[in-house]
């Protein structure tokens, strides 16, 4: 392959809050790999539309977002070039990253100990490549969950929710899947979800009250607000919640609301809230990649990509606001 002298990636340019408006599509000059690196050419990159605008507002924590700021997180594509040094990998090789400012480009650098083989550079794999992963990792380590337990996951039909349902049910688990819409409540059933509730539709407090009485074992919370709340109130003794962010309002004021303090509902019941942030557990990456991806070749995980196609670099923004719209059914994905 001949080196184009120059490819286009997706940038951070002002903060403005907003991500159509903070970034632009913008070039970089080719460079060699060094050793241990090889050069990725990106064939799709997933879209994080909460993480992607949270950092046009620079609000993430544990980081400072100074433009120019490159842009995107997981891709998948071919090897094109490898440093000195690299044996394991060879151009043509299919290949999943996963890295802040390696997903919304053409062309990026990686580490060749870091990238994870896969059979082809499908959008499905950005489903899994870290999303599914997250999941894994928040369920099991996280929420403990063990056969039997009654497990809830909110934002359910979403690119996270849809593969912690699933994993929940290869876990033994009877699952509750809480969505917007009765044709996201469909889907959920057809994943195998054993209580679907659109929570627009039907009482997300009346249903556990009445159908589960002895509470929800592990809770996977990715929704916040008022379905958080629910779930606080409906843990079983020795409950377990795992937050794993806050959609409904991550980009609004923080809501000061007036209720017990959370130890009075937890204390009695021994139940635990468990914030759970992917980049705060490294060390359960590696192999939680390695069990899903081989989950999904042997055919035991369905991955919805979300079917709405974003084309380019310069549908990124487009991408980012039809997911944070929840008109989204599983992973939103950028065709590069
Ligand atoms: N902890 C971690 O390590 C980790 C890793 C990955 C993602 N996340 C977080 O997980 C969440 C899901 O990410 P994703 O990329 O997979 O997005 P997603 O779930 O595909 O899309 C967001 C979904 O949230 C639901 N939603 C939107 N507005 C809502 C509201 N006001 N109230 C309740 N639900 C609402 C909608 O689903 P319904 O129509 O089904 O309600 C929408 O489809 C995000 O908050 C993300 O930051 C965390």
């Amino acid at each position: 392959m001949i080196p184009p002298a120059r490819y286009r990636k997706l940038i951070i340019h002002t903060l403005t809050g907003d991500f159509r408006s903070s970034t632009t599509v913008t070039e970089e000059a080719w460079r060699d790999p060094l050793p241990g690196q090889i050069v990725v050419r990106n064939r799709f990159a997933g879209c994080n539309a909460i993480f992607d605008k949270n950092l046009c507002r620079n609000s993430i924590r544990y980081l400072t977002v100074q433009p120019p700021f490159d842009m995107g997180i997981e891709a998948v594509g071919e090897v094109v070039a490898c440093g000195e040094g690299v044996t394991q990998w060879r151009p043509g090789d299919a290949v999943a990253t996963s890295r802040l400012g390696s997903g919304y480009r053409e062309y990026q650098i990686a580490e060749a100990a870091r990238a994870i083989r896969i059979r082809e550079p499908s959008p499905q794999i950005l489903a899994l490549i870290p999303t599914g992963i997250s999941g894994m990792v928040g369920l099991e380590r996280i929420g403990e969950v063990r056969p039997g337990d009654t497990v809830a996951v909110s934002a359910a039909a979403g690119g996270l929710g849809h593969l912690v349902v699933q994993l929940a049910k290869l876990a033994g688990c009877h699952v509750i899947g809480i969505t917007s819409t009765d044709e996201k409540a469909e889907l959920l059933r057809e994943l195998g979800v054993d209580r679907p509730i659109n929570h627009r539709r039907e009482n997300l407090r009346e249903v556990l009250t009445k159908e589960y009485p002895r509470g929800i074992d592990v809770a996977y919370d990715s929704a916040g607000g008022e379905i958080f709340d629910a779930f606080v109130d409906h843990l079983a003794h020795r409950g377990r919640l795992v937050i794993s962010g806050h959609t409904s309002d991550f980009d609004k004021e923080v809501e000061l609301i007036a209720q017990p303090r959370v130890y009075r509902k937890l204390y009695w019941k021994s139940a635990s809230l468990r914030a759970f942030q992917n980049q705060a557990f490294p060390e359960f990456f590696a192999e939680a990649a390695e069990r899903i991806l081989d989950l999904y070749y042997r055919g035991r995980l369905r991955v919805l990509v979300d079917p709405t196609p974003f084309n380019g670099l310069e549908r990124t923004a487009d991408a980012v606001e039809h997911l944070l719209s929840g008109r989204n059914r599983g992973k939103v994905v950028v065709a590069i």
